[in-house]
């Protein structure tokens, strides 16, 4: 009998609900990732049998307000829900809340309100480390003298995940820069001194720009430049094109968008973190059917991923990198992206 419960549950799991309704909110059209995050859960939640009602927020947290009220008043049975700003949904998680509809944070953690049920993301810290520690892999920071230089360029404060990606690395980081192996000419080093409002490329190379002409215009070389994702990392490129006679540095980043594998074939970025968005899809799929069904959630972290309210149970997918030795396997093997879409 249990046995056949369990089978009968796995299938209504991977069946899906006839019909139920998944609200699915992403932040912006303008960066590759979300829109793949955005297709991958349509797909994935339609081929399991759900209504999925998918919208963009534009970049604007207004609108992402009143997109996730909309699909609380259209009927959606739980909400998946990536954050443009962690803290600007209090008065939609509240109407969720009120209405007994769970809430799936989707790679970034909604914030302050206690109407976030999951949070589903690949594991932050670790993207973080994985950079800081190319970084010391590539200079050999245990063997080598230097100093060697390094620049820094962090994400959207707005996002809670920013601040994890700069901690994973510097905490690494950090006491190459105290004992002096690292210098980091332009002095800044905090993350509301590195930081990027939301992600944007162009405020991101202004930034390099600004750095460059001030501290590396006389050709003094640049050894290492820490981008916590793939949209900052462009910009980084494009100012070290633009205004740099140095020798070219490591470039770290995160996504593996097409533009900064392309960047990697032609050497101009070193490595980026690849988070299969398929992986995360999936996750979020099987807790939505878990939720529904009624069983136990799978969350693998019930302590890292406080948001100010309470401590949100959390799955974390893990990261790896990619650079130009692997990425043919992680990235074409794999099925993620074809030979033309790097070309
Ligand atoms: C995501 C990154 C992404 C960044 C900008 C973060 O919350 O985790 O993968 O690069 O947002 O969209």
């Amino acid at each position: 009998m249990k046995k056949f419960l369990a089978l009968a549950l796995s299938t209504a799991l991977v069946a899906g609900m006839n019909g139920q309704k998944i609200g699915v909110s992403m932040p912006t059209k303008d960066l590759q990732r979300w829109n793949q995050d955005g297709e991958n859960m349509q797909k994935m939640l339609e081929d399991a049998g759900y209504e999925v009602d998918l919208q963009y927020a534009s970049n604007d947290p207004q609108t992402q307000l009143s997109q996730v009220e909309n699909m609380i008043s259209s009927g959606a049975e739980v909400l998946v829900i990536a954050a443009i700003e962690g803290s600007s949904l209090g008065e939609a998680l509240d109407m969720a809340k009120e209405n007994e509809i769970p809430v799936i944070a989707y790679d970034r953690l909604l914030m302050d309100n206690d109407g976030v049920s999951y949070y589903a993301t690949f594991d932050n810290y670790m993207v973080g480390t994985v950079q800081g520690q190319y970084i010391i892999d590539t200079l050999d920071l245990e063997n080598a003298d230097g100093p060697f230089n390094l620049e820094i360029t962090a994400g959207d404060p707005g996002d809670n995940n920013a601040g994890f990606f700069f901690n994973g690395a510097m905490d690494l980081l950090k006491p190459y820069i105290e004992e002096g192996k690292l210098v980091v000419k332009s002095g800044q080093t905090e993350f509301e001194e590195c930081a990027t409002a939301q992600w944007k490329t162009e405020t991101a190379q202004s930034r390099a720009e600004n750095i460059i002409a001030s501290n590396y215009a006389d050709g003094t070389n640049i050894d290492a430049w820490l981008c916590s994702n793939d949209s900052t990392a462009l910009g980084v490129e494009n100012a070290l094109a633009a205004n740099y006679t140095g020798e070219y540095p490591i470039v770290t980043g995160q996504d593996c968008d097409k533009e900064n594998v392309k960047n990697m074939i032609a050497g101009k970025q070193s490595m980026s973190v690849f988070k299969d968005t398929r992986t995360l899809a999936t996750q979020v799929v099987k807790m939505i059917g878990q939720i529904l069904n009624g069983v136990d959630v799978d969350v693998n972290d019930t302590e890292t991923y406080n948001n100010n309210v309470i401590t949100v149970p959390s799955y974390l997918c893990e990261p790896v990198f990619a650079d130009v030795n692997n990425y043919k396997e992680l990235l074409l093997d794999s099925g993620y992206y074809t030979e033309d879409d790097l070309k």
